[in-house]
């Protein structure tokens, strides 16, 4: 096989078997194939797309290409839940110990995030001790004891995706369907879970900004999944406000300890109750979605969930007395409100600009090597269809820094205020 022909073959609408595939992935990997040749492969892809088995075919050699997680000698249902990335999302620190309440076994790798979209990783790293990295032994262990794990991705799975981003990254080819669906699954099925619900982001915080193509990416790693075995569902969620009130590593920690408590914003709840039903279901917990739901709510009810992350918080050692007094989490030494410039609904908050502003106090990176500041972030205190009368409060913004008029103008902007309220709702569809 020569490299060259399967460009060509790509370039010409052709499909490549899976024989092509890995031909292309293991060489790149090995080094035996240059950036270049694998760059045009890549914008060939961008334009001419990939069908299902092939995508389903490009996803199994990326998992191929390192090693995966054997979840075998964990009793019963394993699940996973994924997000293809939003603003405000601390999801998991809240579904995953309401889960792991039920009973059931709840195996996670997280990744940090970048750019506008914050990771599970850094919101975990924001409680002093958390370890992000334990070993492959110690991760299947503490989820037979303890019914949950949530740690970063191990060494060696995926290698293939790691080249492929990075050079997706610096080529403009990030935004092609089948490329992020064949780098989530591949991620997903190296992780070992049987049953996986992603929770796919639309709007304009997230990577599919219209429900159309947000349902053809979620449609095609159902499939992927499902073409591999696993239980598979797919949420198609509202990104078009951020999820709950806070941005920012510890504010989110805080809010996910809250909701755990009872006190939490309902969005956030109704998200976790939605998506933890799915998962309670596929564990064969319950016999239907509403029967998942009132058993997910009931954890919240009888403090078995909070007791739960307290659980894994200890287990992976990190400073529990800090989930049992969240006054304990440092504070950031300014704090600013943000005032509305007029009486009306709030009609948009726009996450991808708070997003922007929260990483610009410092709450995320542009840059996979910056240093992340747990302090800071942003606090919304209205959310849409929200009224607010002129000059009261938005948003209160947590910085370390003083000089952050700019970052403050983006915050305000974020805010579309008009004469009438919209309720959309969060859930948009779901896909098994
Ligand atoms: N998240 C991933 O892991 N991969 C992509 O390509 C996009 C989002």
């Amino acid at each position: 096989m020569r490299m060259i022909d399967l460009i060509e073959k790509k370039k010409q609408g052709d499909k490549l078997t899976y024989d092509e595939l890995k031909y292309i992935i293991d060489s790149y990997v090995s080094g035996l194939i240059p950036d270049y040749q694998v760059s045009a492969l890549l914008m060939a892809i961008y334009f001419v797309g990939m069908d299902d088995i092939e995508t389903t075919n490009l996803s199994k050699v990326m998992l191929e290409s390192g090693d995966s997680l054997d979840l075998s000698s964990i009793d019963g249902i394993k699940v996973d839940k994924h997000s293809t990335g939003g603003v405000g999302d601390k999801t998991s620190l809240v579904l995953g110990p309401m889960v792991a309440a039920l009973g059931i076994k709840f195996a996670k790798m997280s990744g940090k995030g970048l750019g506008h979209t914050g990771g599970t990783l850094d919101k975990l790293e924001a409680i002093p001790g958390y370890r992000i990295n334990i070993s492959d032994e110690e991760f299947i262990e503490q989820v037979k004891d303890i019914n949950i794990a949530l740690v970063g991705q191990s060494g060696n799975l995926t290698p293939a995706d790691k080249k492929l981003y990075a050079l997706r990254d610096v080529t403009a080819t990030v935004d092609s369907i089948p490329l992020i669906a064949s780098s989530i699954m591949s991620k997903k099925l190296a992780s070992g879970a049987d049953a996986i619900v992603l929770d796919v982001k639309v709007g304009n915080g997230a990577f599919m900004k219209d429900l159309e193509s947000a349902r053809d990416l979620a449609r095609l790693m159902v499939k992927i999944g499902a073409n591999c075995g696993r239980k598979m569902t797919a949420v198609l969620t509202d990104m078009d406000e951020p999820l709950g009130y806070a941005v920012g590593n510890s504010l989110e920690v805080i809010e996910a300890i809250n909701t755990l408590n009872g006190n939490g914003p309902s969005d956030l709840l109704d998200l976790c109750v939605e998506i933890g039903a799915y998962l309670v279901v596929d564990a064969y917990k319950a016999s239907s979605i509403e029967e998942a739901k009132n058993m997910l709510l009931e954890t919240i009810r009888n403090k078995k969930a909070i007791e739960y992350l307290i659980k894994l918080v200890e287990k992976q050692g990190g400073d529990i007395s800090y989930i049992k007094d969240i006054n304990k989490f440092p504070k950031s030494k300014y704090v600013i409100e943000i005032k509305a410039a007029k009486n009306g609904y709030v009609s948009k908050i726009d996450s991808l600009m708070i997003g922007h502003a929260a990483m610009l106090l410092g709450a995320g990176r542009s840059k996979l090597e910056d240093k992340i500041d747990n302090s800071v972030g942003i606090v919304l205190n209205k959310k849409v269809s929200n009224y607010v009368s002129q000059d009261e409060v938005l948003a209160t913004v947590y910085s370390n820094k003083n000089n952050i008029d700019e970052v403050l103008e983006i915050i305000k902007a974020a805010f579309i205020i008009s004469n009438n309220s919209e309720i959309k709702s969060l859930i948009l569809e779901v896909i098994k």
